[in-house]
Parts: C-alpha cells; sequence; structure tokens
C-alpha cells in the first residue's frame, strides 16, 4: 500500500466510438455507473481536501508519503473522469453539468455541517465504497468485462489505485485519534447521502433519456444488482465488515490482487502501458 505510484494517464472518450449503453448493453446499468462518473470529479476534490489538511501533523514519514501518493491519484482520477463526463455531455446528456453542480452542492453543504474530523470520517467512508467495489470489478470479470472495452480500461485502473490507496485516509484519520462512534455514524449518514444522490442522479440522466418509466428495465437493473450476478448483494458483507470495531481496510488482503493487475495494466505488455506518462511519485 505504501508504494503509491501516481501514474499520469490520457484518456479521451470517443462519442463515436463509445456506445450508447456501454455497460452490458443496459441503458438503466450504464446509467449507474455513468451516474457515479458524474460524482467523482467534485467527490475527489472533497476527499483530498479533507486528508491534505492533516498532512502536517502526520509524523510517520510512510504515511506522510501515501498521504501525497494518494492525493496524487485521486487528482489523476478527477481528471480522466471530467473527460468521460464531458463525453457524456456531447452526446447530448446535457443534464451531466446541473448534476455535477447539485453534488458541488451537497459536498458544500457536508463542508459547512461536518467538523474538519467529521469530513475526514465520510472520507473514510467513501473510501471503502470506492475498495470493496473496486475489489469487485477487478476479482469479477463478469462485473469487469461487461463494461465495453473502450471505456474498461479507465474503470479499471481507477480501481486499482482505488483498492491500492485504500488504507491511506483511514490510517490518517486514525493517525489524529479519529474514534470509532464518530466513524460509524457518519457512515452511516454517509451511506444514506450517498445512495440518496447516486439515486437522484441516475433519475435524472434516465429522464432525460426519456427511459424513467421504464419498468421492465428498472426490474432488470434491480434484478442484476441484488439477484445476479449481485453485484451490491456480494458487496453487503464487505460493506458491514467497517461496523466493527477493529476494523482496518487492509484486512481484505487485495495484495496478491492488485500485483496481477499492476502486471497486467502497466508490466512490459501491460495494456495501459501506451497511455501511461511516467512521473515520479507525488
Ligand atoms: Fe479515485
Ligand atoms: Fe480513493
Amino acid at each position: 500500500m505504501r508504494d503509491l505510484v501516481r501514474r499520469r494517464l490520457d484518456f479521451d472518450f470517443d462519442p463515436s466510438v463509445v456506445p450508447r449503453d456501454w455497460y452490458h448493453g443496459d441503458a438503466h446499468l450504464t446509467t449507474f455507473w455513468t451516474a457515479l462518473s458524474l460524482l467523482f470529479p467534485e467527490g475527489e476534490r472533497f476527499f483530498v481536501e479533507s486528508v491534505r489538511r492533516y498532512r502536517g501533523r502526520i509524523e510517520d514519514p510512510e504515511l506522510r508519503a501515501a498521504v501525497d501518493g494518494f492525493i496524487g491519484q485521486e487528482a489523476m482520477h478527477g481528471r480522466a473522469h471530467r473527460a468521460f463526463n464531458e463525453m457524456v455531455r456531447e452526446r447530448g446528456l446535457g443534464v451531466a453539468g446541473p448534476a455535477e453542480a447539485q453534488v458541488r452542492r451537497l459536498l458544500d453543504l457536508a463542508r459547512a455541517t461536518l467538523t474538519h474530523r467529521g469530513q475526514l470520517a465520510a472520507t473514510c467512508a467513501l473510501e471503502h465504497f470506492t475498495a470493496i467495489l473496486a475489489e469487485q470489478l477487478l476479482q469479477t470479470p463478469e462485473h469487469r468485462d461487461a463494461g465495453h472495452e473502450s471505456v474498461r480500461g479507465m474503470w479499471v485502473w481507477h480501481a486499482l489505485e482505488e483498492s491500492e490507496h485504500k488504507a491511506v485516509a483511514y490510517d490518517v484519520y486514525q493517525a489524529i485519534g479519529g474514534g470509532y462512534a464518530r466513524r460509524v455514524a457518519v457512515m452511516l449518514l454517509t451511506t444514506a447521502f450517498f445512495f440518496g444522490e447516486v439515486a437522484f442522479v441516475h433519475g435524472r440522466l434516465l429522464h432525460a433519456q426519456g427511459r424513467l418509466g421504464d419498468v421492465r428495465g428498472w426490474a432488470r437493473a434491480l434484478a442484476y444488482f441484488w439477484g445476479r450476478p449481485g453485484l451490491f448483494r456480494k458487496l453487503a458483507p464487505a460493506y458491514l465488515d467497517y461496523f466493527r470495531p477493529d476494523f482496518h481496510p487492509d484486512d481484505r488482503d487485495t495484495r496478491a490482487t492488485l500485483a496481477a493487475w499492476r502486471e497486467r495494466l502497466f508490466g512490459a505488455q501491460g495494456e495501459l502501458r501506451d497511455r501511461w506518462r511516467m512521473e515520479p511519485a507525488a
């Protein structure tokens, strides 16, 4: 976890190449991932802010270096998702702009109402979401390969780095003396707001496509997420793990998975090697 590399990758997404329903050929499932993408740039800015604020108070040089790696990785994710979101707008979903502005307002509300510690706890909660989702994507070909090849690389790279830096915000929270009660209370609050926001953005995107009332599409998506293959159903135990008092993100050992993916994406014959502008660690 400690050797976090800030990989600068150049992605451009051509709306004439990326299929409209690029995930599983399904409008509703595609919209779920698109909604997540619309949340990422602002969300990741919030994560960076809430962790960077404490950088000067961290005495462990290894953790301080990990914070720098975390900041560098999240900044790159924001950049890639902005390019992705631009493609979404270009293909006529102008509602993406107002949806992003609304995410910004929600995060401004979090900035105004939560203490700095609370904001860091919210980041830990959201980093737990991205970590467990990333683990599923990396370990389950069915979930991963349902994404069209024109966009898959970006999502897999993001998943790899979310898993690589999954413990950084949490370790900072512990290092500054963050406690259990705040951590789980903020997790409950964050869960409600996060799923509410994803559902709202999802609904807006479907509405803009005239597909909000497509009951069969909704039923198919629900079955996919909660039935088979059951992306969310399978995430439930990992989500609940966070409520253990002695929880730590590294309890889930993903080192072998990450090593395999680093090789597959960025090794000598790596799938994304040609997109990678190598830079020293941040
Ligand atoms: Fe990220
Ligand atoms: Fe992250």
